[in-house]
C-alpha cells in the first residue's frame, strides 16, 4: 500500500472499517465520552442545544453519550458506510438523521442546526481542505461550534499507523478565529489522558454572534 493515502478515501475504505474493529462502543469508552461531555455542556447551560450533528461521528461513541445527558435531536454525518450501518443498527439517532459524505458538504441547510461539533476528525483533514470544513460547519451552525481535537502551536504532520498524510495537529481554535472573526469564544480546556482515559484532548467551544 502506498504510505501516503488520501484521507477520506482511506476512513470510507478498509482503513476506516479498521479503526471501528479497534473502537467498539464499549461502556468503558461511553463512560469516559460522558465524563468529558460532563464537562463541556455546562458552558452551554443558558442556552442548551436543541439540535446537535456531529461530523464525522463514526458509530456514535460520543453521540451514545450525548443521548443519556441531554435531551437535544442527535444528527450524525460519516462518510464510512460500516459506521452508518451501525448507527442505524444501534438506533443511536434517527435514521433520517444519518448523513452520508464529508465535513465540505453537510447537506443540511444554513442555521438547521444549534451545535455542530468534531471529534478526533479535524486532525484527519489536509490542512489545504480545513476551510471548507470550516466554512460547511459554520454555514449549518446556528448558535455553537466545539471542536475537539489534538492541539499543537504551530501546525505539524504525525505520521499515524504507517501512513503519511493522515494527522495533523495545530491550533485549532485559533483557525475557527482567524475564519471567522464574529465568532465568541465560550469555553476550552483540556482532558489530560492519566486522568480521563481520554486521549490528550484539547477542546474549543464558540458561539456565533
Ligand atoms: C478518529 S475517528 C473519530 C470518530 C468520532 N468522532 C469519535 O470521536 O469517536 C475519525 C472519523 O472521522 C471520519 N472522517 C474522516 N474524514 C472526514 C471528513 N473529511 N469529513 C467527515 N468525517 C470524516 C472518519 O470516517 C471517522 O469516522
Amino acid at each position: 500500500m502506498n504510505n501516503r493515502m488520501n484521507t477520506l478515501d482511506a476512513w470510507a475504505g478498509n482503513f476506516g472499517d479498521d479503526y471501528i474493529k479497534r473502537n467498539l462502543p464499549d461502556a468503558e469508552r461511553i463512560e469516559q465520552r460522558e465524563v468529558m461531555w460532563r464537562s463541556i455542556l455546562p458552558a452551554m447551560a443558558p442556552e442548551m442545544p436543541e439540535s446537535i450533528i456531529e461530523v464525522g461521528a463514526n458509530i456514535g461513541i460520543n453521540l451514545r453519550a450525548l443521548r443519556k445527558l441531554c435531551r437535544a435531536e442527535l444528527f450524525a454525518l460519516e462518510p464510512n458506510r460500516k459506521a452508518r450501518g451501525i448507527l442505524q443498527s444501534d438506533s443511536v439517532v434517527p435514521e433520517a438523521n444519518i448523513l452520508a459524505g464529508a465535513g465540505s458538504k453537510i447537506e443540511l441547510a444554513e442555521h438547521a442546526v444549534d451545535l455542530v461539533f468534531t471529534s478526533g476528525v479535524l486532525i484527519h483533514v489536509p490542512p489545504e481542505e480545513l476551510p471548507g470544513v470550516y466554512r460547511e460547519m459554520h454555514r449549518v451552525s446556528r448558535r455553537y461550534l466545539l471542536t475537539i481535537e489534538y492541539f499543537a502551536a504551530e501546525p505539524e504532520e504525525k505520521r499515524y499507523r504507517g501512513h503519511d498524510g493522515l494527522l495533523f495537529k495545530r491550533d485549532f481554535g485559533a483557525l475557527w478565529l482567524d475564519l471567522f472573526p464574529d465568532l465568541k469564544i465560550v469555553d476550552y480546556g483540556f482532558f489530560w489522558r492519566p486522568a480521563t482515559g481520554l486521549d490528550n484532548l484539547t477542546w474549543w467551544l464558540f458561539r456565533k454572534s
